[in-house]
């Protein structure tokens, strides 16, 4: 019995190693690939974006809404094939972005614009399972051309939780969804369903909480007349002390009280850690400190930091002591810096400086300012495999500002 029990000891030693042995292969693997690939690259890991995933998946499944990813936010969709058996759809801010949910997520496809072309509306139309409008004009003006589809309101509750005026969409005068009851009142008969979308990077459930509780006062009578509802993204789902499981509670209370399908609509907390921007240093400069110059631009590459004024973190520094140097970036704007750190080691020319959190609201937004060289994108894989997803040439530079087309 004794020796019975020695031998599965060992045997889980055994495999227990292997597996380590694996991962550590894996890793090194990957390790020497990255250092192949030229810079400046999005690197986006799959094994993070499987952890993502998983935890949304968890509230999906406790809650009983459906996840649709938010393009604005992440659209790199030579990831979505990883991204598709978690979530349930996409949702858009354009007919481009639904287009291409449509395309290459499919499932189910949330059409929302803060204001669209008739040209947009018959295209939308022909793919759309749901096409949400921001205001009770675009509705009466578009619902003659959407009768085949389903058709929603965008509401502004007045309640927001941002710490940003830039992103708060019950800001002083926001355009963001009908405030008027009245104007709820004459959509109802057009709609049947709503979307409220009134967070920005809130992990305080508790707050959240309480905004539902106010919501669901202020229009009660709607919300049991709709079908279903979307309380749209700005959910810090994906970090680590967010109380998923007090958060899936709520929504699962609500939907039940109102009879609604909850739609919820994450796009930073889907890629959140996932991504470094990749770059290489290509000078080294000190001028009251030492400055490292990168082969990228915060303006360009991750300009979502400049416009908030927050600043990048680096792998492989220390909150204190180290060789602190400023991380700056190659294009003409004096204040093309994407931050301070502490290096563990003196910085060279050559070499590579991971920028984190380099997936949200930044392939996005990446732009040719100054011509320089677009990152790649890039996937490496659970098992050290590099997949080039996306790179870009002198020609698109180019052709993103002229083609030689006669109108
Ligand atoms: C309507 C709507 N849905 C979803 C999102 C995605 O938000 P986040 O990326 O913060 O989760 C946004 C972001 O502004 C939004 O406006």
């Amino acid at each position: 019995m004794k020796r019975k029990h020695v031998y599965s000891s060992l045997f889980f030693a055994a495999s227990k190693m292997l597996c380590f042995l694996r991962i550590f292969t894996c890793y090194c693997k990957g390790f020497e690939a990255v250092k192949k690939l030229p810079t400046p690259c999005y690197l986006i890991d799959e094994q993070k974006l499987h952890k993502n995933m998983e935890k949304l998946a968890a509230i999906k499944n406790q809650s009983g809404a459906k996840m649709l990813l938010a393009l604005k936010c992440f659209a790199a969709w030579g990831v979505f094939d990883l991204m598709k058996p978690y979530m349930d759809g996409t949702t858009s801010s354009s007919y481009f972005e639904a287009r291409l949910g449509y395309e290459t997520f499919g499932k189910e496809t949330h059409a929302y614009s803060v204001a669209y072309s008739s040209n947009d509306i018959k295209k939308v139309a022909g793919f759309s399972d749901k096409i949400i409008f921001n205001s009770l004009s675009q509705l009466g003006q578009f619902y003659p051309e959407c009768r085949n589809v389903t058709c929603g309101i965008r509401i502004n509750p007045g309640v927001s939780y941002s710490q940003f005026d830039l992103a708060d969409p019950a800001r002083t005068f926001s355009r963001l969804g009908v405030t008027a009851i009245k104007d709820i009142e004459a959509a109802v008969p057009m709609v049947s369903g709503a979307m409220i979308h009134f967070n920005c990077e809130n992990e305080d459930v508790a707050a959240f909480e309480r905004m539902l509780d106010g919501i669901s006062c202020k229009y009660g009578t709607f919300l049991e007349q709709f079908d279903w509802i979307s309380l749209g993204g700005g959910i810090s789902y994906t970090e680590d002390h967010f109380d998923s499981r007090r958060f899936a509670q709520i929504i699962n209370s609500f939907s039940q009280k109102f009879g609604l399908q909850v739609y919820l609509e994450p796009g930073e907390a889907a890629v959140a850690h996932t991504t470094s921007l990749m770059t290489t240093v290509l000078d080294i400069v000190e001028n009251n400190k030492r400055i490292a110059v990168v082969d990228a631009s915060i303006e360009a590459h991750m300009l979502d930091l400049l416009i908030y004024r927050e600043p990048a973190t680096f792998k492989g520094t220390v909150s204190q002591g180290g060789f602190p140097y400023q991380i700056a970036g190659r294009s003409c704007l004096a204040a093309d810096i994407f931050g301070e750190g502490n290096f563990k080691n003196e910085l060279e020319i050559g070499d590579t400086i991971m920028i984190e959190d380099a997936a949200g609201y930044t392939m996005v937004k990446k732009n040719w300012f100054n011509g320089l060289q677009m990152p790649s994108v890039a996937l490496m894989r659970t098992d050290g495999q590099i997949d080039v997803l996306q790179a870009s040439s002198y020609t698109d530079y180019k052709e993103s500002l002229s083609t030689l087309l006669r109108i």
